[in-house]
């Protein structure tokens, strides 16, 4: 069986002193035996993550540490990034590539998500690779091209058993932050899809393994029945992983 992974994405919200406050208050209400049933990353902002990796460590809380974004190349000139070798050492475990935010605000190509991928893997973190259509590429009955294309560029020279280890997470654009969510089936059909898609890339074992979280307005009100989905194996959360109650119910899976 795949454990869920339940991510919390904090995108550009919470200063340090606020991501503790959040932490502290998560540490109180998820408990050892909900994280014995899902493991829960927590993704701040780059200048909160030392500080939440130090309440993680102190009270050695079974949180994994998470990261919304990295370069490829591990130093040089490239004002403003972020070296996979700096979080590695401060102890991140999985790293978000390819967010739809960075892709259509920012400009990331399938190319760049592929290289960063890469550049988690190899500096021993997981990366959580993200896909999803847009509006109007749903409407067009376009969306498992979109998906699909971008699952298989964003695998590209990665190794059936580094596929394995990995997570995608399919995101709707038009679910995002809109309050509107795929409905189940939907999300179900797309990450089968995507699982078919990772069985003719890297083979039977890598479909099997890899975890696919579905993320697009998840709340704890609908958490319990994503989850149920044969081919969703957790949560990638925006706007809910803010608020510590809120988000303390989705680690919970809604029970
Ligand atoms: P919301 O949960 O706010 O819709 O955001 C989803 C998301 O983009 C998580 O990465």
């Amino acid at each position: 069986m795949r454990k869920p992974l339940i991510s919390g994405n904090w995108k550009m919200n919470l200063n340090h002193f606020e991501a503790i406050q959040v932490v502290q208050k998560l540490a109180y209400l998820v408990g050892k035996d909900d994280l014995e049933q899902a493991d829960v990353s927590l993704h701040p902002p780059f200048t909160d993550i030392r500080s939440v990796q130090t309440v993680i460590d102190s009270d050695r809380l079974g949180f994994a540490l998470g990261a919304q974004n990295c370069h490829w190349e591990e130093k040089g000139a490239f004002t403003g990034e972020v070296s996979p070798v700096f979080l590695q050492k401060l102890g991140v475990r999985y790293v978000i590539a390819g967010h739809s935010e960075r892709r259509e605000l920012f400009g990331e190509t399938d190319e760049m998500v592929n290289s960063k991928v890469k550049a988690v893997i190899a500096h021993a973190m997981t990366p959580i690779m993200c896909c999803g259509e847009t509006l109007a590429e749903r409407e067009a009955g376009s969306t498992e091209a979109k998906v699909l294309g971008q699952v298989r560029a964003g695998l590209a020279g990665v190794k059936p058993a580094q596929v394995a280890a990995m997570v995608i997470a399919y995101e709707p654009i038009w679910a995002i932050g809109t309050g509107r969510t795929a409905t189940s089936a939907d999300a179900q059909a797309v990450c089968a899809a995507i699982r078919t898609c990772v069985r003719e890339v890297a083979g039977a074992d890598a479909a099997h393994q890899v975890r696919i979280q579905y993320g697009g307005s998840v709340k704890a009100g609908n958490i319990a029945e994503l989850i149920g989905q044969d081919d969703i194996d957790g949560a990638l959360v925006g706007g809910a992983s803010l608020d510590a109650d809120e988000f303390a119910r989705i680690c919970k899976l809604g029970r």
